[in-house]
């Protein structure tokens, strides 16, 4: 037997779990200290009150043989496909059908999961820095042809166009963890190169709920992307999801590489590899899109946008220089002169017990930078930005 010797050409840990060790370290050795997590992009509110409901309902309707439900099907629940559909994509003028939408338990799982369908041999494009998902797996099915597109502030933090042909090209708009948004003149760029070249683009749509200047939310706004592009959603950070999974993925049936059909083969691989996502947490995800449900959901939106944007008024009152937070929950700092991401983040965590992910954790690009997360609690957010200010104030 064999191993799979590619995982030992990954980072011995992944990144939130060194950043969450470290953590752990920390409050151990100082177990008084109240220590302030601004790392993860993981949620702290309620899920809304309407989502709460519908699960309760559901959890009564599985408690009877009449409405019991088992496995579900494949795509998932016609109530909540065509929530999604609707909603998602029709009211939005987007043309996709409803069997372009695969539901799955989130964005993570399917953007590690998609490379299931693709060849050996292709060249990968990935932004740096980046959401590390996309690169690991990668690594992990021994796709090592990675194109780095460096996203700098001299470019806007916008990718430019490979010299090398990319067959593969993952895109996150809003962007993880920069938190720029993109507009569909700079998309169409990538759907364009991608026709031209017969590429595919992955995009990465989890932080769309942010977007509030018109940017893009889906890939499908821009003209061209249904041949060109798949397109992964998620629940989690839209509504709070991160601890119920669920998402989805809209593979467009125009997807035609050779003889393969992108729509059926993830079909098939879902159909073969994954059992679907449980009837309650379907219907939570489906009361997401009720009047109730929105209302609240926007609510809490509203709320983490308020942290992000402390976050930032703050620390740039404070002399750093700050980025995201407009159509994004994270901001992206630079770290004080002559200090590298780790230095920061540990001095950080030692100072002012705030505990943030280091730039450079997303790829070389990202050395300089720190990233702090709006998902937090409002209070708490503030406490950290004045422990911050208090030390590292110009
Ligand atoms: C992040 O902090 O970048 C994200 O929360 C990670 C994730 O969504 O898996």
């Amino acid at each position: 037997m064999r191993a799979n010797e590619n995982f030992l050409k990954l980072e011995g840990s992944y990144l939130f779990s060194t950043v969450a060790r470290k953590q752990r370290e920390y409050q151990e050795k100082h177990p008084d200290k109240e220590v302030i997590r601004l790392s993860i992009g993981d949620v702290t509110k309620p899920l809304a009150p309407a989502v709460i409901e519908a699960m309760h309902k559901a959890v009564d309707e599985m408690a009877h043989e009449e409405s019991f439900r088992g496995y579900p099907p494949e795509h998932g629940f016609d109530f909540l496909v065509d929530a999604i559909h609707r909603h998602d994509y029709e009211e939005r003028g987007l043309d996709i059908a409803k069997d372009e939408i695969f539901v799955s338990d989130g964005a993570k799982s399917d953007c590690g999961n998609i490379g299931d369908i693709f060849g050996e041999g292709n060249t990968i494009a990935i932004c740096d820095p980046v959401y590390p998902v996309y690169l690991d797996s990668n690594i992990m099915s021994g796709r090592t042809d990675i194109i780095y597109l460096p996203c700098r502030a001299e470019n806007g933090f916008m990718p430019q166009l490979p010299e090398k042909k990319a067959d593969i090209i993952y895109l996150c708009f809003p962007n993880n963890p920069i938190g720029v948004a993109a507009s569909r003149e700079q998309l169409k760029v990538w759907v364009d190169y991608a026709n031209e070249n017969g590429s595919l683009i992955l995009y990465d749509s989890a932080y769309e709920a942010f977007v509030t200047d018109g940017s893009v939310k889906s890939i499908y706004e821009v003209e061209g992307a249904r041949t060109c592009a798949i397109e992964f959603r998620s629940f989690s950070k839209t509504a709070g999801f991160t601890g119920v999974r669920c998402g989805y993925t809209v593979v467009p049936k125009a997807l035609q590489f050779g003889d393969v059909n992108l729509n059926a083969v993830w079909g098939r691989r879902q159909a073969t590899k994954f059992n679907g996502v449980s009837y309650i947490t379907q219907r939570a995800a489906e009361a997401v899109y009720s009047e109730e449900g929105r209302r609240q959901t926007e609510e809490t939106i509203a709320y983490y946008r308020r942290n992000a944007r402390a976050i930032f008024d703050g620390l740039t009152e404070a002399g750093f220089k700050c980025y995201g937070a407009v159509n994004s929950p994270y901001v992206w700092l630079t770290v004080p002169d002559g200090m590298t991401s780790w230095e920061f983040f540990d001095d950080l965590l030692e100072k002012c017990q705030v505990v943030g992910t280091p730039g450079s954790g997303f790829g070389s690009c990202g050395e300089g930078y720190l990233r702090l997360t709006g998902f937090g609690n409002y209070e708490k957010t503030l406490e950290a930005i004045d422990r911050i200010k208090r030390v590292y104030s110009k």
